[in-house]
């Protein structure tokens, strides 16, 4: 197959439809059983337009309007970051998306740190993962367009048309709410698909995951792009206040109702009305409590501490927590009605460490907002150190992740990359790959020996921990004789035989 049939079937998809509107999408592979499956997923939605080569690619975007690139990243002649600095020369504001196969973390990292790309897409994709993420990312080259219109509309805007940009502005904060949560990890892209399907209505949602997963983030985002985003947000950590003061904040008192009530006190049930109130901790609360959050979310109605008669509220509900409740609730510690009323949606953020690939884009997001806070330039991480970065254990998720590029960042002097050598001790860990590093390492160098001190030291724990030589026997995976002679060997064999 010659230069020119390429080149004609590009032209020809390239042709938009009569009357169509839809955004042009170019797709940079020399693999065509690639270009073809991508076709298929999207042509559906958009102008789909394909090229084999970066150079017939960059001939396309001369003539044709296109508001993403997805380019392979390995590809004869032009590489993918290279196409894609050449997109950015071009014209910045079209959105990049790199292919990329899933195992190779050094291209990933050295295309997010050099291509300046918008995000990637793992090989092989499913193809539902890659609708969202063209979808995202066609949402961001809208929301920059309707930036620039409007920025020039507010240069020239009297007191009339500045009120209808803040309202027009408030609609695209509401965009910008999603926007905030970074990451196109397969995981990250469940946890999208539901937000969308979620912040229309009122549901009440129940977010779970570890501390420092993004919880507070994604509460706030529902909100603000749902219906009620004009009314109040309010939020309240149940596990931080002892019962009846939580009672009082939530629900309110009259005056005198107890001592010290010295006068009506609005709780935020009410502060909220309209509104989304968020509920974190919420497996932080006591029996009692869990009966009036019971009450509120059956019958919309709460009655202020010392009052004789409830009120009407219209609150959406959004609980979090990073306990197991439905362990909680086997062991009644949550009542069950309670759960389910919760969970009519439920969302689990995944914890970091289990989506490493959202990892440099994290990374360079707090690089760029911790730049610009304390006014430094840094450029990027190193390939080593964005590796480390993303074979660390993050235990406190994302804020953890976020609290080591700040501090980085503080201690960085005038370096203009951040190196292995910048990153925390247990970040860094020791010898060429924290990834691969072992979890036990002997002091003695001599093989043989060290081998013999790992076998004494699991037979003498397993015997502790199962109590006889036959359960440690089967414990450690051995039949009982041999872990009688190896003991003899090793001189463990004093006590009973
Ligand atoms: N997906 C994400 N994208 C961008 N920032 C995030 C993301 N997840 C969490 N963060 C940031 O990490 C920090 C911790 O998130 P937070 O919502 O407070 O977690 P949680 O409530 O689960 O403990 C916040 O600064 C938040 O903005
Ligand atoms: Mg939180």
């Amino acid at each position: 197959m010659g230069d020119s049939t390429d080149r004609d079937r590009a032209i020809q998809g390239a042709r938009p439809e009569a009357g169509s509107k839809r955004y042009g999408i170019l797709i940079v592979d020399d693999e065509e059983a690639i270009l073809e499956s991508l076709r298929l997923t999207l042509s559906g939605d958009y102008r789909v337009l394909t090229a084999p080569t970066g150079k017939e690619a960059l001939e396309i975007l001369e003539r044709e309007p296109v508001a993403l690139v997805i380019a392979d990243q390995v590809m004869p002649g032009m590489s993918g970051v290279e196409f894609l600095e050449k997109v950015i020369e071009l014209d910045p504001r079209i959105m990049r998306l790199m292919l990329t196969g899933y195992a190779d973390l050094s291209s990933i990292v050295r295309a997010i740190n050099e291509g300046r790309i918008y995000r990637y897409i793992a090989k092989p994709w499913e193809p539902d993962d890659l609708r969202q993420n063209v979808k995202r990312a066609l949402e961001a080259y809208e929301l920059a367009g309707e930036n620039v219109q409007l920025a020039s509309a507010l240069a020239d805007a009297n007191e009339r048309l500045r009120k209808e940009n803040v309202y027009l502005r408030r609609q695209i904060e509401g965009r910008y709410a999603f926007d905030q949560i970074l990451g196109s990890s397969p995981a990250m892209n469940r946890v999208f698909d539901v937000l969308e399907k979620v912040a229309q209505t009122d549901a009440t949602v129940l977010l779970s995951g570890e501390t420092g997963t993004g919880k507070d983030l994604v509460a706030r985002a529902v909100h603000y792009s749902g219906t009620r985003k004009d009314r109040p947000f309010v939020a309240q950590n149940c596990g931080a206040l002892p019962e009846t003061l939580l009672e009082s904040e939530l629900f309110g008192h009259k005056r005198g109702a107890f001592t010290g009530a010295h006068a009506d006190k609005l709780g935020l049930f009410e502060v909220a009305n309209g509104g989304t109130i968020f509920l974190d901790e919420i497996g932080e609360t006591e029996p009692g409590m869990q009966v009036r959050l019971l009450r509120v979310l059956q019958d919309g109605e709460i009655r202020p501490l010392g009052a004789a008669e409830t009120r009407k509220v219209d609150v959406r509900i959004i609980a979090a927590t990073n306990r197991d409740l439905r362990k909680d609730v086997k062991e009644g510690r949550f009542r069950e009605d309670l759960f389910y009323r919760l969970r009519v949606v439920e969302i689990t953020l995944p914890p970091l460490r289990e989506r490493q690939i959202d990892i440099p884009v994290l990374a360079h997001h707090f690089l760029d907002r911790f730049n610009k806070k304390m006014g430094k330039d840094l450029r990027g991480f190193t390939n080593g150190a964005m590796e480390r970065l993303m074979a660390n254990h993050w235990a406190g998720n994302v804020r953890e992740l976020e609290n080591e590029i700040e501090r980085t960042i503080v201690l960085s002097g005038d370096a203009q990359t951040i190196s292995v050598e910048m990153l925390s001790e247990d970040i860094r860990g020791e010898g060429p790959s924290g990834a691969i590093a072992p979890a036990w390492a002997p002091d003695d160098p001599d093989l043989n020996r060290a081998v013999d001190a790992l076998k004494s030291h699991m037979i003498l724990a397993a015997i502790e921990e199962a109590g006889s030589k036959s359960q440690a026997a089967t414990r450690l995976g051995i039949p009982r004789q041999s872990l009688q002679k190896m003991m003899k060997r090793l001189g463990l064999t004093d006590s009973e035989t």
